[in-house]
């Protein structure tokens, strides 16, 4: 049963500076693992997903030095946000925490209100200590790694931001895309339909006009977990990190796009995309763990400029098959922004929005709500399942009562298991937002998906006539714990 919640909205200060300043901090809490002469090819991937993919939410993150063919100090990480308590660092919340959903509720709490503080330009920063322009442009300096074994290219950019600009206003726009690199001046960058980068790249090539874009990766992981997600449109992630941090993020101009370029990253490429022209992008191991999608032509990336910082960390997230360094990423943040659009229509007791971490992410969202009204639960499904922020490749939305705690799947099965009815507890929505991303994509790439209403029948509860649950009351709990504090200490319970 859902325990009491400890996590209350944080009023503390970020706890942490930029990339280098979180990763001591994340080396004081013994979550960072030091690994010398891991190779980029195929290497560091496999390491990362073996040492996250059964690790419960404990896998470290991982920064490689000494990379064959690489000075040292030319280093990459993976693994940012493989456990809970990094997110937290990341977010500026507290980093202890009871249930999994305690931390979505405690970022949810601490996004009310929260006034957007837009970013400061500065003339200097590290990510200028290097210049590169002209002949010599080249990505490869870098340890760019080939992923997966599959894969049939190095990604520079996968735990990344790339940076557009709206033709028609002033909003910058940060999303985590990939970047397949062709080689050390041209690269790739897959921005699927839908996603702002992609609708900002489309309005520049509807009009006959090249689309300026600067790739960062390595950064504030604050704004790499933004960037990754689905932030409302017309919302700079410059703004909302401020409105995170409580003041603006620091950026330079960038010499050939003028565009905001975080003054603490670790590595940026500037450059440009023209109308038509397209190279063949892929094939890549995708985040819902196939090789779903085909190689087709996509707008690439001619390389303008090469900036980055003394001894620069190139941050990577290959993604795989579950449970992958970024379902924790994604769901957190996705969740936060589910729970905001189900408030926004309306809808009353919601108590805990989880993107469960095997689905991935995404795939598999369940709400925990307090029953107020018949078809308060369907209501819910359907907001959940089709506001931006839950609709890009879903799968599966469940809702549950509010003794079932959504982040802890073994209760969340045992509501699917006795408090639903397969003729009347599905609804399925038809032709929903979907990408090649997904194995199981329509033609025309749409996906269908499932609705599951696993509360017990509003009637049926109201009037107390669902079967008892078989439980230890509160009370009792409290006695035993109280009497024998040692046995329940060690077995943490
Ligand atoms: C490691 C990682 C890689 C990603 N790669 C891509 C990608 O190649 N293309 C894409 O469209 N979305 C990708 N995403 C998802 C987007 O970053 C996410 O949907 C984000 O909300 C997009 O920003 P936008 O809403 O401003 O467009 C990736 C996410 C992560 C965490």
């Amino acid at each position: 049963m859902a325990r009491a919640e400890k996590v209350g909205v944080s009023q503390a200060k970020m706890a942490y500076r930029g990339l280098r300043d979180w990763l001591e901090q994340v080396d004081r809490m013994g979550e960072l693992l030091r690994v010398s002469g891991v190779h980029w090819d195929r290497e560091m991937g496999a390491m990362t997903q073996m040492l996250t993919e059964s690790s419960k939410g404990m896998a470290p993150a991982i920064l490689f030095d000494e990379v064959p063919g690489y000075p040292q100090g030319f280093r990459t990480l993976y693994g940012q946000f493989s456990s809970i308590k990094r997110v937290a660092l990341t977010l500026g919340l507290p980093l202890e925490y009871e249930r999994k959903v305690d931390i979505v509720k405690a970022y949810h709490g601490r996004m009310q209100n929260m006034a957007l503080v837009k970013p400061k330009v500065v003339k200097q920063g590290p990510i200028l200590d290097h210049v590169l322009e002209g002949d010599k442009v080249d990505v490869l300096k870098f340890p760019v790694p080939l992923h997966h074994e599959l894969d049939k290219s190095r990604y520079l950019g996968t735990a990344d931001l790339v940076i557009t600009k709206d033709p028609d206003s002033d909003w910058y726009n940060l999303g985590a895309y990939r970047c397949q690199v062709y080689d050390g001046k041209t690269i790739g960058c897959q921005i699927t339909e839908g996603k702002h980068g992609r609708i900002h790249r489309d309005t520049y090539f509807e009009r006959g006009q090249n689309v300026k874009v600067v790739v960062v990766c390595g950064q504030d992981p604050l704004l790499y977990m933004l960037s990754a997600s689905p932030l409302p449109k017309g919302v700079s992630e410059y703004d909302f990190a401020g409105g995170i941090r409580g003041e603006p993020i620091e950026v330079v101009q960038g010499p050939y796009t003028g565009f905001p370029i975080p003054a603490d990253a670790e590595i940026a490429v500037e450059g440009e995309m023209i109308p038509g022209q397209v190279k063949p992008e892929g094939p890549f191991g995708e985040w819902m763990g196939y090789y779903s999608d085909d190689v087709v032509p996509r707008p690439y990336i001619n390389v303008k400029t090469v900036l980055y910082r003394d001894h620069p960390i190139l941050t990577c997230a290959p993604q795989h098959k579950p449970v992958d360094e970024t379902g924790l990423l994604k769901g957190i943040a996705g969740a936060a922004e589910i729970w905001k659009a189900l408030e926004a229509c309306g809808l009353p007791d919601i108590l805990g929005v989880w993107n469960h971490e095997g689905g991935p992410a995404t795939r598999f969202t369940v709400i925990q709500i307090r029953q107020r009204y018949p078809g308060h639960a369907r209501n819910v499904l359907h907001v959940a399942a089709n506001c931006s922020a839950g609709a890009y490749n879903g799968k599966w939305t469940v809702v549950v009562d509010d003794d079932i705690d959504c982040s802890d799947i073994d209760q969340v099965l045992w509501a699917m298991s006795t408090r639903f009815d397969p003729v009347a507890d599905i609804d399925v929505v038809q032709k929903a937002w979907s990408s090649g991303r997904d194995p199981m994509y329509l033609p025309g790439n749409f996906n269908n998906r499932i609705l599951i209403d696993a509360c017990i029948p509003y009637d049926r509860k109201l009037k107390g006539k669902f079967s008892t649950v078989v439980d230890v009351s509160p009370e009792l709990r409290a006695k035993l714990k109280a009497k024998w504090s040692s046995i329940f200490a060690k077995y943490a319970v």
